[in-house]
């Protein structure tokens, strides 16, 4: 089953349909990831390029293995060690790396937008690896699939969403996919971190992790981003970790079973525990697994729209 779009850029507005058929897809590669030769020859004789003008270990890793397991030719773009050095423009870069002939681009970038942009100056298919405080689309379809394969559904879940949802790509992504699919989403985090327009998106706002972690079935702890001047908006991180961290006392004093998810990097003992990121309500390690499988589906199903 083809998706509506030929690019993967958010997933503001994707329909219900397209979210489902990439989460089914990722069960066919996940199965794959299982075996002992873990390549298939799907994206044979396609190019992609990844091309990350921000840091990354998971997505970046994720996205070149899934490329590589599908038998794509992957290759890596970093400013570090590239002509941006010298005063190229980010458009005269992306010219050049088309005309080299390559199929797709995974794109990660500070500035909200840029995967649209290049939408408009390439033919290449466009996936949206983080865009700036805009959409990280590939990290919620690979929550929502940890989610699905845990719990057995999404619809009718409750979910919140954890942390600096004002600045987070993975918050907007995860509200855009968990509400399309039937999910009861709700956020949590201190005041000066909620948009104060959040509630236009249909989710309800809880100030009190004791009931946020009380009220949900799922957690969706996000990181505090300290490279994004995250500590203008809470007097100090241990503040931040007093009222906000998910710790195990937290968890323990609920008496019923919650999952906890963080799409990483941790701050460990900060947004959540070290217990609480070792133990055995998150699923954090689950989620990378489970990460490439949607990339590579995402891959394919993209890859083989042209
Ligand atoms: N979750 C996530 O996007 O991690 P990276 O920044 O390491 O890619």
């Amino acid at each position: 089953m083809a998706l509506s779009s030929r690019h993967l850029l958010g997933l503001q507005g994707v329909p219900k349909e397209d979210i489902q058929t990439i989460l089914d897809t990722a069960n066919t590669f996940r199965e794959i990831l299982e075996r002992p030769i873990k390549k298939v020859p799907t994206l044979q004789g396609k190019t992609v390029v990844n091309l990350f003008y921000e840091s990354s270990t998971r997505t970046r890793i994720s996205f070149e293995l899934a490329e590589k397991r599908l038998s794509a030719d992957a290759i890596n773009f970093s400013i570090s060690g590239s002509s941006v050095s010298k005063g190229e423009t980010f458009k005269d870069t992306m010219k050049n790396i088309e005309a080299m002939k390559v199929d797709m681009v995974v794109v990660r970038h500070s500035a909200a937008g840029t995967p649209l942009y290049l939408t408009k100056i390439c033919n290449s298919n466009i996936i949206n690896a983080g865009d700036g405080t805009h959409e990280h689309p590939t990290q919620a379809l690979l929550d929502m699939y940890s989610i699905r394969q845990k719990i057995g559904r999404l619809e009718g879940l409750k979910i919140c969403i954890v942390g600096d949802i004002a600045h987070s790509r993975v918050a907007l992504s995860n509200i855009f996919g968990l509400k399309t699919m039937g999910v009861k989403v709700s956020v949590c985090g201190p005041s000066t971190m909620i948009p104060r327009d959040i509630k236009d998106l249909g989710v309800d706002v809880i100030y009190d992790i004791d009931e946020a972690i009380q009220e949900n079935d799922v957690l969706n702890v996000l990181r505090i981003q300290l490279e994004r001047k995250a500590r203008e908006y809470f007097p100090s991180i241990r503040e931040y970790a007093k009222y906000f961290g998910i710790t195990q006392e937290r968890l323990d004093k609920i008496g019923k079973d919650i999952l906890i998810l963080h799409p990483g990097p941790i701050n460990r003992g900060v947004e959540l525990s070290s217990e609480v990121a070792d133990g055995s309500s998150q699923i954090i390690l689950y989620q990378v697994t489970n990460g490439v499988a949607i990339r590579m589906a995402v891959l394919y199903l993209l890859g083989t729209l042209n």
